[in-house]
């Protein structure tokens, strides 16, 4: 059959409330045409960020009732840890409230001044946990990465020669080296398995622990069954103990691909660092095991471990984005190529040409969708990085917009009503204006920025 259809059945709804465009106009008004400032519960399809927003499965409620709380020693904790080593053969699983918490404590232990932590591209939390420890975020991501009609199929891998080049340059400054899969700032891009290999090599070979930022890792590992030579006969959860093998750690957001609305983990095979991180765990999120996390929580993550490898799932998800972006594709909407695991990048920059980007091309049509079509999504472009430290502030790279899907919460109406919002843009596209800031914090302004909208 050609239609891939939901692999599940809905028997617990959340109603979306209606409202109108005028509705829109007047609340985009009051929130100073920043979306973080409008209510969910007016927004009728939210795009904003596939993080804790996955509905969770009905194994998985059943496991919250069985939550242990236990301060020590839950069987939550047990049946957690086996979940998590039963995929990634780590020695020590230190769980924690969100992926944030567990690399603020690594790079509380391997960062500091003077040391330099090279990936492919670092998330903004990994980045900004880095530099706050004093140490240097380094990204050296392939580059057909900054090329969005490349079709290169895993260009979300490091480029292998700057990576030794560093390695050869600053051996004594690098404590480990990073990867994230998918590769989430540079739109969702999968990692193949021989590049998570030859890295991982790389940095063995100068004595450096590899880690892995595993939020993505089924999304990921399903790219490698479907793209990468050899591993199309492959089970998923084979191509994970893989991927994980290579590492002699990881962290992790278990609210992207673990199902779970809230949690993280530490993960490391090297008994002292594992002490260490635990001497810091208990001073900031909790006793080793629930690591700031309900037991609840816990027993959550271990089913949606196992849920998230499922094959029929990993298919359905992937296709459900690279949906969008065929019909916006087809529409003559720019988007980043191929599409990613967990959303649709529009470039705003090129889609809105008349909208220079110190006007936010990228605000502007986050701004459009939610005012024609109640949709939130999140502008990456000049709004979250053009500001400078010292208070100027420039284009930056790309304008970007991310459609970002939570896991099993909307359906194909639902994305067909986004790609028919998106053919109403375009026909209005010359009248999209742009905007401008009439205050702003001094960092981190696209969270609380205040817009204007331009005549
Ligand atoms: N690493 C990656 C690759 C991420 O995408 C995120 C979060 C984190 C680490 C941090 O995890 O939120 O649990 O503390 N990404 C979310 C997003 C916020 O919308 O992309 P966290």
């Amino acid at each position: 059959m050609r239609t891939i259809i939901e692999p599940f059945r809905i028997k617990s709804v959340e109603p979306i409330r209606m409202t109108t465009v005028d509705e829109r106009r007047g609340l985009l008004k009051a929130a100073a045409w920043n979306l973080f400032g409008i209510a969910s519960d007016d927004v009728m399809i939210d795009l904003l960020t596939d993080s804790g927003t996955s509905a969770m499965s009905a194994a998985q409620w059943g496991a919250v009732m069985r939550g242990d709380e236990s301060y020590a020693g839950s069987p939550s904790f047990y049946r957690f840890e086996r979940a998590v080593k039963n995929l990634m053969p780590f020695k020590h699983v230190i769980p924690t409230h969100q992926g944030r918490a567990a690399e603020a404590i690594l790079f509380s232990i391997v960062g500091g001044a003077g040391h330099v932590i090279p990936s492919n591209t670092h998330f903004d939390t990994t980045r900004g946990n880095i530099e706050a420890s004093g140490a240097t975020a380094v990204d050296l991501v392939i580059a057909e990465a900054h090329d969005h009609q490349s079709l290169h199929p895993f260009k979300g891998n490091i480029d292998l020669a700057r990576l030794a080049a560093l390695l050869e340059r600053s051996s004594a400054q690098i404590p480990l080296v990073m990867m994230t899969v998918t590769n989430n700032a540079g739109g969702g891009q999968p990692v193949s398995l021989a590049n998570l290999r030859a890295a991982a090599d790389l940095a063995h070979s100068y004595g450096k622990p590899f880690f892995i930022d595993g939020c993505r890792f089924a999304e990921n590992a399903w790219f490698i069954k479907c793209r990468e030579a050899g591993q199309d006969g492959r089970a998923v959860t084979d191509i994970v103990r893989d991927m994980f093998a290579l590492a002699d750690g990881m962290t992790m957001s278990a609210k992207k691909d673990a199902f779970a609305n809230i949690g993280g983990w530490l993960a490391v095979n090297d008994d002292t660092l594992a002490a260490a991180a635990r001497n810091r765990l208990i001073l900031t999120e909790g006793f080793p095991t629930y690591g700031g996390l309900a037991g609840r929580d816990l027993d959550a993550i271990a089913v949606g471990l196992e849920e998230i490898v499922d094959e029929q799932y990993l298919r359905y998800r992937v296709r459900t984005n690279e949906y969008i972006g065929d019909k916006l594709l087809a529409l003559g909407v720019p988007i980043v190529q191929p599409v990613g695991g967990h959303a649709v990048f529009v470039d705003a920059r090129r889609l809105l040409p008349h909208i220079p980007p110190l006007q936010y091309p990228g605000q502007a049509l986050a701004v459009s969708l939610y005012e024609l079509g109640g949709i939130r999504s999140c502008e990456i472009g000049t709004v979250m990085f053009g500001q400078q430290p010292d208070g100027t502030e420039r284009a930056a790279e790309m304008d970007l917009v991310r459609l970002a899907m939570p896991r099993r919460v909307y359906t194909q109406s639902h994305a067909d009503y986004v790609v028919e919002v998106f053919e109403e843009i375009v026909a209005s596209r010359a009248q999209t204006r742009g905007l401008r800031i009439v205050s702003q914090p001094p960092r981190l302004r696209h969270f609380t920025a205040r817009f204007e909208r331009l005549d």
